[in-house]
């Protein structure tokens, strides 16, 4: 059973990445951020979490406002580390535990939060500045992370108690993973501080301390503050602690405080927080039940022949060949597919079995493989191949077969014009 061992809460200033990648740990200005961080490496490395559950947000590196989501959860196996305008840090991309991040999916859902997932972005200082501060690493990182990003930059956001009852339902959902693994919580954010306008350079150090104070002793009263008060309070851009609520909700209601620390160099607060979770058991078996809860809305669709739910595991799967045909509505791309099939596979790096599914026009096979149908119908326009050509050779038919259970005989594609 996955249990969930404490909650970190960290700053993620680049200016922490900065000062790794500069070796200032030791000069004044910064030493007292890395002696606040001592703490918590201490208590990682005496605990050992096999998974940082790490809520953090993006800031506009690999999220943009074409598509801008609330609470986006990583489902993939590895994050690269962004680049933020000048260059790669020299940091290793880090593991995700791609199959916890889909029961923490599946379960968040069946409650009734409204999930995006990502999977093939890099991440930007949001995870990796604390994280180069706080763990060890040279070609790899002692541990794996779920990431959850919160898209606090445009409004409307979500509001703290939103974040809390997400941290209440994300403890539900870490709990309930059958596989024995230690999660750690992880919430980064600076506290006060904000960095747009007349008003930036705005900190409130009595604010923080009694933020800090709420956090660990009655988040409750945390969930009744607006994002309007928050930002009075700690900042336009500080108001982004209210993701620090998604923590605590996912801790036990009374908790021990290994450590706690502030700083204010420049223009962040820089708060740290060490919370050790102390969950009780109880004599009823609420996870199966959960467990029950989760699988509800989809069980018994085994049961439906010729049927495949394109789920977050037949879309992990199916990612590098989906990715592929979702290029077909790129026109220079499809112009070289046309042109010469087989270098593109390679550039695409599809596996022998991919290829050959893309070769014969294996549509059933392809479906089957992992490929959703909406991405097999841009293939059949892109070769001349109807819509209902693909349905005849799904139900094994030949077309003037499939034609003959249709009220009428019509042919059509997703091909434009031409
Ligand atoms: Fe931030």
């Amino acid at each position: 059973m996955a249990r969930i061992i404490g909650g970190l809460a960290v700053s993620h200033t680049p200016t922490i990445g900065f000062a790794v990648d500069h070796n200032k740990q030791e000069e004044a200005a910064w030493a007292p951020i890395f002696k606040d961080f001592e703490p918590i490496k201490a208590w990682l490395d005496e605990h050992k979490p096999d998974v940082l559950f790490y809520i953090f947000n993006d800031h506009v590196t690999s999220f943009f406002f074409d598509h801008y989501s609330a609470f986006c959860l990583g489902v993939d196996e590895r994050y690269e580390v962004a680049d933020e305008g000048g260059g790669v840090r020299a940091l290793p991309a880090i593991g995700g535990h791609a199959e916890l991040s889909r029961h923490i999916g599946r379960s968040l859902m069946a409650d009734e939060f409204d999930m995006a997932f990502f999977r093939d972005k890099p991440i930007d200082h949001g995870l990796f500045s604390p994280m180069s501060a706080l763990l060890p690493f040279d070609t790899e990182w002692p541990v794996q992370v779920v990431p959850l990003h919160v898209g606090v930059l445009q409004f409307p956001i979500p509001s703290a108690a939103r974040c809390y009852k997400l941290g209440q339902a994300l403890r539900r959902a870490i709990e309930s993973f059958p596989e024995d693994l230690k999660v750690a919580v992880v919430a980064t954010g600076g506290v006060s501080h904000q960095v747009h306008g007349e008003r930036c350079g705005f900190n409130n150090p009595e604010w923080d301390a009694q933020f800090l104070d709420l956090l660990v002793n009655d988040p409750q009263r945390l969930t009744e503050i607006t994002l309007a008060e928050y930002a009075e309070l700690g900042g336009m851009e500080g108001s982004e602690v209210i993701t620090w609520l998604i923590m605590r909700g996912a801790l036990s209601a009374n908790v021990i405080k290994r450590h706690e620390g502030y700083y204010l160099p420049s223009m962040t607060g820089i708060a740290t927080l060490v919370l050790e979770n102390q969950a009780r058991d109880v004599p009823v078996d609420l996870l199966a039940r959960h467990r029950e809860h989760i699988d509800h809305q989809l069980k018994g669709v085994e049961k439906l022949p010729g049927t495949y739910p394109f789920t977050l595991e037949r879309s992990h799967k199916g990612y590098r060949l989906n990715r592929f045909l979702h290029q077909m509505i790129v026109p220079t791309w499809r112009e070289r597919f046309l042109a010469d099939p087989e270098a593109l596979f390679e550039e695409a790096r599809l596996s022998e079995q991919e290829r050959d599914l893309v070769r014969r026009r294996d549509w059933l096979g392809l479906l089957q493989y992992g490929v959703i149908f909406f991405l097999l119908e841009k293939l059949g326009a892109v070769t001349g191949v109807s819509n209902l050509h693909i349905y005849a050779a799904f139900r094994g038919l030949s077309l003037e077969d499939f034609q003959k259970t249709r009220n009428q005989q019509v042919l059509y594609s997703v091909a434009g014009k031409r």
